[in-house]
């Protein structure tokens, strides 16, 4: 089959631009479920593979607004399930602060309601100040990542307990379960100990598919080892098609199919008829900007903490990665290093797009990019931050999408049912399946 564009939406109801919401007109909430559906059913119509909302714990003051004050992502994707039928959902969950058997009933149970378009992102979350609501010591990043491994190893045992078809439901004979097709799990762990079996068939996808973002060293190998769907943080071309060697040749080594991870980088794109009306609209929403977020966003992205009476100065660029987020911190050092920006430069980046990649221009400059990225190796797909919702993601639906289509690299309809289907990932077998032939 020719190989083809994949496309997730970044859901922010309030833009994913920082400022986004203050264009008149432009949503302002992502705590209310009508915008949600609104930005469903557009990606739907977009012939979107999946939509993707993120998740954190308490509130700091000068985030994201869509970061502060959201939706549980779980809950909002069950709703959003009803009034969808094709694209996939992908809600967060962290593999630090809930519990394996939650989580694999939770997906599971996403899974069954949406037919086969659960996803779930598994995250170490990055924040310290989460451990504070939960009461706890906030973990290191290396024990994040060690946790995270028996996390997602376990939640994998819980999906797999029943066999596809441990009920029968048989009328005639009144069996309605195969108890000997159910199998409880009996981990022992450093971390969880879990006897017993998930009160829940095994769910359409067998897995629902796994997204993971993590850029540090222990994030990708985690990655190579357990994920579906990667997140990448690019902002440039040559380093993105290393990124994605080292990724495959990481997914080889742990001895899976190539094929069957797919790199998706975060870009914002800021579309317009032309590319001097683009770059317009780029500025106006730049103006916008309050200081007080983005300089807040340059410290948890980047590690630099600067005053508003540094934004002229040269960029120092001898800061220490941050323990919180290695992905981030990484790309952005590089291409300041790359671009000899000043921190005005660097902040003006962050405040767009929160570190991702913003192309800005006309739909034929777009897929362009698009193009480029595609088939030079640098990714599978792309997840879309639209700056503001409705009109940004509309024009991009109604002009970028078309145009992609009649390149031949995006789909014009749904050919499958499931998350998996889209993206072209196998359905895995249980071990008892595997093992009975069944
Ligand atoms: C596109 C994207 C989305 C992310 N969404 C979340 C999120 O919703 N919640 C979260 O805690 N971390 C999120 N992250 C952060 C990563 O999952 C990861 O926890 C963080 O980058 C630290 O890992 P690292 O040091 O391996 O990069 C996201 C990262 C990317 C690139």
């Amino acid at each position: 089959m020719t190989r083809q564009i994949h496309l997730g939406l970044f859901m922010q109801g309030t833009g994913n631009h920082v400022a986004g919401w203050r264009l008149p007109g432009a949503h302002a909430s992502f705590q209310d479920i009508d915008v949600c559906v609104s930005l469903a059913r557009t990606a739907e119509r977009g012939k979107f593979d999946i939509l993707f909302a993120g998740d954190g714990y308490g509130v700091r003051a000068g985030s994201h607004p869509s970061q502060a004050a959201r939706l549980q992502p779980l809950p909002m994707f069950s709703a959003l399930a009803m009034v969808t039928k094709h694209i996939g959902l992908g809600a967060t969950a962290s593999t630090t602060y809930n519990d394996p058997y939650t989580v694999a009933r939770g997906y599971a149970t996403l899974d069954h309601i949406s037919k086969g378009r659960a996803a779930w992102n598994a995250v170490t979350t990055a924040q310290p100040e989460a451990g504070l609501v939960f009461g706890r010591q906030h973990p290191n990043h290396a024990e994040r990542y060690e946790v995270a491994n028996e996390f997602i190893a376990v939640v994998k045992q819980l999906w797999d307990c029943w066999e596809d078809d441990a009920i029968p439901a048989d009328r005639d004979s009144g069996v309605y379960i195969e108890w000997d097709k159910i199998h409880a799990i009996d981990h022992k762990g450093k971390f969880f100990n879990v006897q017993g079996a998930l009160n829940l068939g095994r769910s359409p996808q067998g897995h629902p598919v796994i997204l993971q973002a993590g850029g540090s060293e222990a994030g990708q190998t985690l990655a190579a080892a357990t994920a579906d769907v990667v997140f990448a943080v690019v902002q440039d071309f040559d380093e993105s098609r290393e990124s994605y060697k080292a990724l495959k040749q990481r997914v080889v080594a742990a001895g899976r199919d190539p094929d069957a991870v797919c790199s998706m980088p975060g870009v914002m794109p800021i579309v317009a008829e032309t590319d001097a009306a683009a770059r317009q609209q780029l500025n106006m929403l730049q103006n916008f900007v309050d200081d007080s977020v983005s300089i807040k966003m340059l410290a948890s992205r980047v590690g630099i903490n600067v005053t508003r009476d540094d934004l002229d100065k040269p960029l120092s660029i001898d800061f220490e990665i941050p323990g919180s987020s290695h992905g981030f911190s990484r790309t952005l050092r590089n291409k300041a290093m790359r671009d000899g920006m000043t921190v005005r430069e660097l902040y003006n980046l962050v405040a767009a797009a929160r570190g991702h990649l913003v192309i800005c221009g006309s739909p034929k400059t777009i897929a362009d990019e698009f193009e480029k990225w595609f088939t030079g190796r640098a990714c599978d797909g792309f997840i879309v931050l639209p700056a503001y919702f409705p009109g940004a993601f509309d024009d991009f639906v109604d002009m970028v999408v078309p145009e992609l289509q009649r390149r031949g690299l995006y789909r014009h309809d749904y050919t499958g049912v499931t998350l998996r289907d889209h993206l072209g990932l196998p359905r895995p077998d249980g071990p008892y399946t595997a093992k009975t032939g069944r």
